[in-house]
């Protein structure tokens, strides 16, 4: 046994969370191979339990009819609400902080209706320049809508000649000599393409005082890094299930409002009577009368059978801990990291930050090679059963997820790696 892997099956052997791989199914080829799943940070792997609590409301919507609503085993009227427990344990906030509702882009919209209220001079948006494609076809639309253009009024900001990353202080310098023209700040959590993970209380901080408005997608953040929205002061977070929460494909998203936006009803939103006082929801009244905090934001009744299994895993959450799991992914990136540099120096290149406050579960590598071969080695890499993911232009993302993966993984993973680019 080489000593790597001596090494691999030690920290298996002393891993607390090691039996939590055991509670999701691993994709397997079709020789009957179980892949090595890294891509977690794309959509995370199925719960096995998740396929019971769908099919208890299957059931009991067999069983029960429209009856359900009240009378199901998870009353479907007020189903959304007990993900929020669970999701506000996630994200550092208070219950009526956060709410399971639409996807991330429909959810971002919501915010910006109520959050992006251009006025006079204060009438920009400033985001990073590599921001995820969807947020900016949003932030553009937004922008649209008010009668303002990307040219005048999108202010983008990117690491400097060189770098790959983004500087906390050259985004903070920015946010304050934009001052007063800026209306939203919206950043990410964890940067989708980099991996790399801002460092969101000073930016918040900054972009408060500005007086703008801040929002923050947390796609890649929620279920991997350790949150704290309340304290931070964000106005507004969005995200989606799919990827670290391994709710399933298209799974129902989520949302964060501060606590201090809960009773703003004069704020605009666009309403919808499920977010509407559910006391006097089914009097039918005209009257649009909110709900207090995230809820308030709510449109539709909510999706109960993509909803089970984010459920499903939030148990899993709740047992594993956010805390305990952020503790074995640092330990797993970190046994990564060491693994390429040692045996890859040289042949990849690591683009996401080494310290391990700025970065999650995710490290992106950039293959010392012309892009064509470059993006051979990633399908070499996939044929060989490693499951990463291809990002244009030149981004190969690994992410080894601590609640289902192991050290054994990461370096199966890297042993693959190894040959997919010797070749
Ligand atoms: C960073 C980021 N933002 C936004 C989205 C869009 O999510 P949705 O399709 O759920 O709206 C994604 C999807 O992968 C993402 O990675």
């Amino acid at each position: 046994m080489s000593p790597d892997a001596a090494a691999a099956l030690v920290h298996d052997a002393a891993d607390s969370l090691a039996g939590f791989a055991d509670e999701f199914h691993h994709p397997f080829d079709g020789a009957g191979r179980k892949l090595v799943y890294l891509c977690g940070h794309s959509l995370g792997l199925q719960p096995k339990t998740a396929a019971g609590y769908v099919e208890q409301e299957l059931k009991d919507w067999q069983r029960l009819g429209v009856l359900g609503h009240h009378v199901a085993e998870r009353p479907w009227i007020e189903y959304h609400q007990q993900a929020s427990a669970p999701l506000a344990a996630l994200v550092g906030a208070h219950e009526t902080e956060v709410v399971a509702m639409n996807s991330l882009t429909v959810n971002l919209h919501l915010m910006m209706v109520s959050f992006f209220r251009p006025a006079g001079a204060r009438n920009r948006i400033l985001v990073e320049k590599s921001a995820f494609p969807s947020d900016r076809y949003a932030v553009e639309s937004q922008l649209a809508f008010h009668g303002l253009t990307a040219a005048e009024h999108l202010i983008e900001v990117e690491p400097r000649p060189g770098e790959r990353v983004l500087r906390t202080a050259d985004v903070i310098d920015r946010i304050e000599r934009e001052g007063g023209s800026l209306a939203l700040v919206l950043l990410p959590g964890v940067q989708y393409l980099t991996g790399q993970a801002l460092d969101l209380a000073p930016l918040i901080g900054a972009a408060r005082r500005a007086g703008a408005a801040v929002g923050l997608d947390l796609a890649h953040s929620i279920g991997n890094m350790q949150l704290s929205l309340n304290e931070w002061n964000a106005d507004f977070a969005v995200w989606c299930s799919y990827k670290f929460l391994n709710a399933g494909p298209g799974a129902i998203g989520g949302c964060f409002v501060h606590a201090r936006h809960a009773g703003r009803v004069d704020l605009p939103r666009f309403a919808g009577w499920w977010g509407h006082d559910p006391a006097i929801r089914f009097q039918m009244g005209a009257q649009f009368r909110p709900i207090m905090g995230a809820q308030g934001w709510q449109l539709s009744n909510p999706p109960v059978l993509s909803s089970a299994p984010l459920l499903a895993s939030l148990d899993i959450f709740r047992r594993a801990g956010i805390l305990r799991l952020r503790e074995k992914s640092v330990a797993l990136t970190g046994y990564l990291e060491r693994l390429l540099q040692t045996r890859l120096r040289g042949l990849v290149e690591i683009i996401t930050p080494s310290a391990a406050a700025d970065r999650g579960c995710q490290l992106s590598l950039r293959i010392a090679r012309p892009a064509a071969a470059a993006k051979r080695c990633h399908e070499r890499l996939a044929a060989a059963g490693v499951v990463g993911d291809w990002r244009e232009p030149d981004v190969l993302r690994l992410a080894p997820v601590p609640l289902y993966n192991s050290f054994g993984d990461v370096l199966s993973a890297v042993d693959a790696l190894a040959i997919a680019v010797q070749e």
